[in-house]
């Protein structure tokens, strides 16, 4: 299985943190952010990752990451020019992915989900996987509607309630999802939308999920931010 590792986005939750550097260097605990779901693909077993990221910032991060020597891994680089979605940034992967299976971890994801559990759960349905998980703030995420134990629908950042479970930044893949996003049109915020992809997988019935229960957060606002660093900001 291979990895993609999204570095991109332009961070202006963050802002001025992120004025002069990319959102996945800043520091949470002893470390930048970005090494926190790195371990996570390395505990997957996960060793040969394309690692997305924009214009603004690339040098720093190559200069931190390197070849992936340092950490035991491969990193193959990709640049998305704008920041025009998670699903526009994951369909750049495509050559790269080519016919293997694999795993998307957002870079400002921070969480200790059992990573060999989940691989073999995705492996055992046989259909791509997201990664669900309850939340008390569930309307600024993707929210998953379930009925009867059955994914109906993923709303993006819904104004009204739907349900407590939310889709974390863990995404487990087929390579088939690539036909997809051919399909998909910029929203309202002017992304594609990796809920919209996920939609499309709901509909054709390639889409299972897991639901989580260890710590799950983003670092992408200044109150997540600060959470994260709070946790592991021990020395
Ligand atoms: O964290 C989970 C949530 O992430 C999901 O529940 C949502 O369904 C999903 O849309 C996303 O929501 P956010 O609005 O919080 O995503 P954000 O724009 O903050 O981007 C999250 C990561 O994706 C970020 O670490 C960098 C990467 N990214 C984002 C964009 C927009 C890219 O690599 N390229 C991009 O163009």
């Amino acid at each position: 299985m291979k990895g993609i590792l999204l570095c991109g986005g332009s961070g202006t939750r963050l802002l001025p943190l992120t004025r002069v550097t990319n959102k996945h260097l800043l520091p949470v605990g002893n470390k930048p952010m970005v090494f926190y779901p790195l371990e996570k693909m390395k505990e997957a077993g996960i060793n040969d990752i394309l690692v997305i990221t924009g214009t603004e910032h690339l040098g720093d991060i190559v200069s931190l990451l390197g070849s992936g020597s340092d950490y035991g891994v491969s990193f193959t680089y990709k640049v998305q020019d704008k920041p025009l979605g998670i699903a526009h940034a994951v369909s750049l992967g495509n050559r790269f992915i080519g016919n293997d299976d694999f795993v998307v971890i957002l870079g400002d994801n921070i969480f200790e989900f059992d990573m060999k559990k989940l691989i073999d759960k995705f492996k055992s349905v046989g259909r791509s996987l997201i990664v669900l998980r309850k939340s008390k703030n569930p309307n600024r995420f993707g929210v998953a509607r379930i009925v009867n134990n059955e994914l109906e629908e993923i709303v993006e950042k819904p104004g009204e309630d739907i349900s407590d479970f939310i889709v974390t930044g863990v995404y487990f893949y087929k390579p088939e999802i690539f036909k997809y996003f051919p399909r998909l049109t910029l929203s309202a915020r002017g992304e594609y939308e990796i809920s919209d992809l996920h939609n499309y997988l709901i509909k054709d019935k390639k889409l299972d999920y897991s639901i989580e229960e260890s710590f799950w957060s983003d670092a992408g606002t200044l109150e997540t931010y600060f959470e994260v660093n709070r946790k592991y900001g021990k020395l």
